[in-house]
């Protein structure tokens, strides 16, 4: 069968904005995208650049936008590609900057991976040292994180990078949840590694908008690890945050009301501080007069005493585990 690829091409030395080429090419059954990438490489324009090395969805380098899709090029198949979508078209990932054609730079990527300090610290290399060190049971699996191979697939799916090019981003909080959950990493290490989590362009920052979840090539499910990551953190203490506050105070209207009340979700995030009172003044002020402020002083849902039950039964579970 006879196919047209569309490819998004970008030469910074000769173009001023990205345009799209198309290519025909005889596909054969079972042919990979990446296959026909390099085919067209090959056989009709050398000048494509894009890359890849192992082919087989471990290197993690062919990531790139299959029909709208953050995709493994190595691992989408044209067939399935053209019975979904009736076309191939393919682009860089998208939220990095282009260097030409196919290939993004990914140092902003790995700077982040690097600001995690993805690594064990230097308190449980000296225990390791003194032979103190806890081996892991052979099959310890870290929730899969490790099993990221660093395509960037998710980052570029992530909205709030796009937003905000700050962002840590779903690969290194998926990474730093790995070594927060190393359990030969001391108590004391772990609190500072969340100390720095919790700023700004953190763990706070995520929307949970599950793309990261759905893009991963390797089922790494970055965004529950972000989420395990601000359970540690809240368990840790560390609750002064406006993403801490809003977790804690809805929890706590919940198992005091049985439902939540938005007309003390505002006070249970800004608590008592008046700086924070007065910015959300206006939005609160705009929603009263709209008639969106239920009754603050309303009674708690018949059945409350289940509800604080199941409240109770999760505190005794968390502390036993
Ligand atoms: S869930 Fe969070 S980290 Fe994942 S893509 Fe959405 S905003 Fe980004
Ligand atoms: S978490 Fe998944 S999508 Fe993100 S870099 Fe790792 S393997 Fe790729
Ligand atoms: S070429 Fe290595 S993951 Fe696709």
């Amino acid at each position: 069968m006879r196919l047209t690829f569309t490819i998004q091409r970008f030469n910074p030395e000769a173009d001023t904005h990205p345009h799209d080429e198309d290519y025909r090419l005889e596909v054969s059954r079972g042919m990979t995208v990446l296959e026909g990438l390099i085919r067209i490489k090959n056989e009709q324009d050398g000048t494509l650049s894009l890359r890849y090395s192992c082919r087989s969805a471990i290197c993690g380098s062919c990531a790139m936008e299959i029909n709208g899709a953050e995709k493994l090029a190595c691992r989408a198949s044209v067939r399935k590609e053209l019975e979904r979508h009736g076309q191939i078209m393919v682009t860089p990932l998208r939220n990095l900057p282009v260097i030409k054609d196919l290939v993004v730079d990914m140092s902003s990527f790995w700077g982040k991976v690097h600001d995690v300090t993805p690594w064990l610290s230097t308190t449980s290399q000296a225990a390791a040292a003194s032979g103190q060190m806890m081996l892991l049971p052979g099959s310890y699996q870290f929730h899969n994180v490790d099993a990221c191979i660093m395509c960037g697939a998710c980052v570029a799916a992530c909205t709030s990078h796009e937003v905000s090019k700050g962002f840590l981003g779903p690969a290194a909080l998926a990474k730093a949840d790995r070594f927060v959950s190393d359990p030969r990493e001391p108590a004391s290490a772990k609190r500072l590694r969340l100390l720095e989590l919790e700023k700004e362009n953190g763990i706070w920052d995520c929307t949970r908008c599950n793309f990261c979840v759905q893009v991963c090539p390797k089922d790494v499910k970055p965004m529950e690890a972000i989420i395990r990551l601000r359970r540690a953190a809240i368990e840790a203490g560390l609750i002064s945050t406006g993403g801490a506050r809003h977790v804690t105070g809805f929890a706590e209207i919940v198992e005091h009301e049985g439902r939540l009340n938005e007309a003390l979700m505002p006070l249970k995030i800004v608590r008592f501080n008046l700086k924070r009172m007065l910015s959300v003044l206006p939005l609160g002020i705009r929603m009263l007069l709209k008639g969106k402020v239920p009754n603050p002083f309303a009674h708690p849902i018949s059945g409350i005493g289940q509800v604080r039950a199941i409240f109770a039964a999760a505190r005794r579970r968390a502390r036993s585990s």
